[in-house]
């Protein structure tokens, strides 16, 4: 499989005499799983290369899948217009990191096809930033409206030893390359006991001076890292919002992005700040999304281990039938619910998947 550049192609008109409005109703019957969740939201991760190394998600010496089990871009853009055609509106691009995969922006620009035909609202991505400088014009231009920025720290000494090899420096700019482009940025922030939390207030004041949301995220136990930093670094939510209060007038909001953050607007910077609490609060009642890994597997749930393989009915044959009916079989068994413990008896993560794999 290459990673040649997709060609451009344009909106798919309804065949003639068609009376269906794609940007109304899709096609075909949506997926809806057991529990009346229909699955309206397709997270994709386009590759499990990243150029840094954040502490909480992988490990030093990682192994990456060889190129022969990575789907091509063509198949990635396969696979997301058949979940378009099943109801999917939302579509985001993870990775590892996604923008460090090669020719991945005709990726991006042949998926914005489905902005313009209508049959598809959001077309996002979550970055490491390293590489917007480079990228954002070109993300604004194929339809991207909005991305999220991982962001733990703005400490430059911090920030290397959190990500291993990133520089801060290119993230600023990035981020103001993609302010410049219009793009509107939310900062994720992954709360970290005795790493960041002496940081919360100067970030609140920082994303609201420079217009991002902030979302502040537990860590979660996900793949093996090394060592039990996890289990050291682990801060609830509940701990992070009461010191936050302390100097800050956090008034609760009902925004929502279809993610499963809980906003709250900060009175004095005017701005959003978000917490998505995987730990201390289930949030699957409402989830209406699956998640793709870049070798084309299918995860129900970022908590489970239920999945399904897309890559063998995509590459047995051109047509989509096959892969359809994968899908919807797939969906007809999506769990619950996920059950995240970070146990100091059991050690070892709950998920062996980093989350590199399946991007968050
Ligand atoms: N727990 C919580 N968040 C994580 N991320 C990566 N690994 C973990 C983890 N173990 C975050 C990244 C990024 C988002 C996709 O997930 O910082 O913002
Ligand atoms: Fe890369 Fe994101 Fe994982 Fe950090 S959290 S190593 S930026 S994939």
């Amino acid at each position: 499989m290459t990673d040649r550049p997709i060609a451009r192609t344009a909106p798919i008109a309804p065949a003639a005499g068609s009376t269906i409005q794609p940007a109304i109703q899709p096609a075909i019957q949506p997926a809806v799983d057991p529990f009346g969740r229909a699955i309206t939201y397709l997270r994709v991760s386009v590759t499990d290369r990243c150029d840094f190394r954040c502490v909480y998600c992988m490990s030093e010496d990682m192994a990456f899948l060889p190129k022969a089990e990575i789907l091509s871009l063509e198949e990635i853009d396969r696979v997301c217009s058949a979940f378009i055609d099943l109801g999917v509106r939302k579509l985001r691009l993870t990775g590892g990191e996604p923008l460090v995969r090669k020719n991945v922006m005709s990726l991006i620009r042949s998926l914005g096809r489905h902005l313009s035909a209508g049959t598809l609202d959001e077309l996002t991505l979550t970055t490491n930033g390293s590489q917007l400088v480079r990228h954002a014009e070109d993300l604004a231009a194929a339809g991207v409206r909005r991305i999220n920025v991982s962001l733990d720290t703005l400490d430059p000494n911090k920030f290397r030893a959190i990500t291993g090899w990133g520089r801060l420096d290119g993230v600023l700019d990035g981020l103001a390359a993609a302010k410049r482009a219009g793009l509107s940025v939310k900062i994720n922030c992954v709360a970290l006991k005795g790493v960041n939390d002496d940081e919360f207030h100067r970030l609140v004041e920082w994303c609201g001076g420079e217009g991002f949301d902030l979302v502040f995220i537990e860590v979660m136990p996900m793949g093996e890292i090394g060592a039990d930093a996890r289990l050291d670094q682990y801060l609830p939510l509940s701990m992070v919002r009461a010191s936050l209060a302390e100097r800050w007038t956090l008034e609760e909001s009902d925004y929502r992005t279809g993610g499963p953050a809980r906003y709250a607007v900060c009175r004095e910077t005017g701005g959003r700040v978000g917490f998505i609490t995987p730990m201390t609060h289930n949030f699957c009642e409402s989830c209406n999304r699956v998640r793709l890994t870049c070798t084309g597997t299918l995860y129900l749930c970022l908590g489970q281990e239920d999945a399904a393989d897309l890559r063998a009915p995509l590459r047995r044959s051109d047509e989509d039938a096959d892969l359809v009916a994968a899908i919807r079989e797939a969906v007809s068994r999506k769990p619950k619910g996920h059950d995240f413990v970070i146990d100091r008896r059991r050690r070892g993560p709950a998920v062996p998947r980093h989350m590199s794999v399946t991007g968050g």
